[in-house]
This record gives structure tokens, C-alpha cells and sequence, in this order.
């Protein structure tokens, strides 16, 4: 496996894989969510390329940015052992010369500005910047991301969609623990007592998706029974919705491809989830 740290050396690397390349974009601190992408990548392609970069342009908070665990040299030996060929490790300033803020940006507007960029104002400006940056970089002929940041996977979309990207993005199942709750780097935060708490965000979505599937159609009273459920296992809900899974439109009482999205703080932990819903 080979690591390159600027630009000019990963397109030279790059250049010498021969055939069909996959990208799959991290902020490291990888766990068993990661490795299943790229193991997904390594079965649509012949050489996977990981990138790893804890971009600051996404967070909105500088707090948060600090504290973002940064594990490199376990995170190589975990990409090395799945057999990639070539990792991206780049500094901020190889990604973003000179001064961040005059950097030009990526913007896939009204769906960047819901939920998740309602609650993290400018997060997904900075989400599409670097894709769009890293694909430019990488020009690889797939791309591969998770579908817990479900929101995410439909803004890169439509990103590449509307820009004419010659790419294939592909949406990885989320991998969950015993318990359910969806795996993240952000569970690093939890401790003992939270950890035991963290899974009611899965439980609610299963609630209100049993819901669903037994004919309920009234959105609201289930999203509202959903936000009491948490906040009574002891989180601090940010958002839950029921919403068309094609574009998180407000969905039509006949919708059948629905998606659960919910967003809860436990202690300084901000743990998001979906599920998908096929009626
Ligand atoms: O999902 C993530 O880890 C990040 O948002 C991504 C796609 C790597 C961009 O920094």
C-alpha cells in the first residue's frame, strides 16, 4: 500500500494504477462502517483508493474540529490489512492553499439547508467542497460512501448529477452493533451510561417504521411520539422526520419510498440515523 501526501503524487500514483479505480473518502478514525466501503469498493473496482482528511471546512463548530479523533497510524494498518492500494493523507494546506475562506465552494442548495444543515449551518457547503475537490483530484470512475449520513449520500448526488461529474456514487448499507446503534466515530464520545442510552435513536426509527409498514400514515403524531421517546431514554433530540426518500421532500400520504431521518445530542456526542422504509 502506498501513501502520498500532496497532489502531484497522487495523481502520479493514481496514473500508474491501471484500471478501474474507487474512491472511498474518509475523515479516518476508521471502524467496521469504513472498512465494509471499502470492501464494497474492492468489489466494483480494481484498485481502492482511500482518502483521509479531517476536513475543517465541515465543521462549524471549532470545538468540535479539535476534538475529532485523529488515528493514523492505526488506520493504515487497518487499510493496509484489506488490501488498498493507495492512500491520500493531505494537509490542510495541500487541500486548501493560503486562506480557507477564499477557497471557492461547493453549494447543492435547499437540501444542504435541512436537518443536519439546519443544526450545523455551513457543514454541507464544506461536505461537497472537498468530495468535489477529491474526486477532481482522484478522478476515480466510482466513488463510495455510507448511508448513515443518508442526507449526505443525496446531496453528493445530486452534486454530481447537476455537475456532469463522470462518476458513480455508491450508498453502503449502515453497519450497526449488537445493540443497533449505527457505528461512528463520534460513539468514541460516549461514556458507560450514554453508550446504554445511544440506541433509543435506532429504537425510535424501528418504531415509527413498524408504524409505517402496519398502514399509520400520520407523519407528524409518529415523528412527535418518536422526539418523546428519546428525550424520555435520556437524549436531546435535534430533529426527526419522515420524509420521500428520492430528495427528503414533505411526503404524500401514498409515498412508498419513505426515509426515517433523526438526529439526537447524548452528552456531546450529535448521533444521527436513517432508516429507509419501502412501502
Ligand atoms: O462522511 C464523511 O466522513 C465526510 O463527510 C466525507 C465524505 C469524508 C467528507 O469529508
Amino acid at each position: 500500500m502506498k501513501q502520498v501526501k500532496n497532489v502531484a503524487q497522487l495523481r502520479e500514483a493514481v496514473a500508474g494504477l491501471s484500471a478501474q479505480v474507487a474512491l472511498v473518502p474518509t475523515m479516518g478514525n476508521l471502524h467496521q462502517g469504513h472498512l465494509t466501503l471499502v470492501r464494497r469498493a474492492r468489489e466494483i473496482a480494481r484498485h481502492v483508493v482511500v482518502s483521509i482528511f479531517v476536513n475543517p471546512l465541515q465543521f462549524d463548530k471549532e470545538q468540535d474540529l479539535q476534538a475529532y479523533p485523529r488515528t493514523e497510524e492505526q488506520d493504515l494498518e487497518l487499510l493496509r490489512a484489506e488490501g488498498v492500494d493507495l492512500v491520500f493523507t493531505p494537509s490542510s494546506e495541500t487541500i486548501y492553499p493560503g486562506s480557507m475562506q477564499s477557497q471557492t465552494r461547493v453549494e447543492v442548495p435547499a437540501i444542504s439547508h435541512i436537518f443536519c444543515g439546519a443544526s450545523r449551518p455551513g457543514h454541507f457547503v464544506g461536505v461537497t467542497t472537498i468530495v468535489c475537490k477529491l474526486l477532481n483530484m482522484v478522478q476515480p470512475q466510482s466513488a463510495v460512501f455510507g448511508k448513515k449520513d443518508f442526507q449526505q449520500l443525496l446531496i453528493i448526488r445530486k452534486m454530481v448529477q447537476d455537475l456532469a461529474m463522470p462518476v458513480k456514487i455508491l450508498g453502503v448499507d449502515t453497519v450497526r452493533e449488537a445493540d443497533g446503534l449505527a457505528m461512528s466515530s463520534r460513539n468514541n464520545y460516549l461514556d458507560s451510561r450514554q453508550r446504554q442510552i445511544a440506541p433509543a435513536l435506532y429504537s425510535a426509527l424501528q418504531a415509527v417504521a413498524d408504524s409505517l409498514r402496519q398502514g399509520d400514515r400520520r407523519y407528524s403524531t409518529l415523528e412527535q411520539n418518536a422526539i418523546e421517546l428519546m428525550a424520555r431514554a435520556g437524549m436531546k433530540p435535534d430533529y426527526f422526520a419522515i420524509r420521500r426518500a428520492a430528495d427528503l421532500g414533505e411526503p404524500e400520504e401514498n409515498e412508498r419510498n419513505l426515509v426515517i431521518l433523526g438526529a439526537a445530542y447524548v452528552g456531546m456526542a450529535r448521533l444521527i440515523d436513517n432508516l429507509e422504509v419501502d412501502l
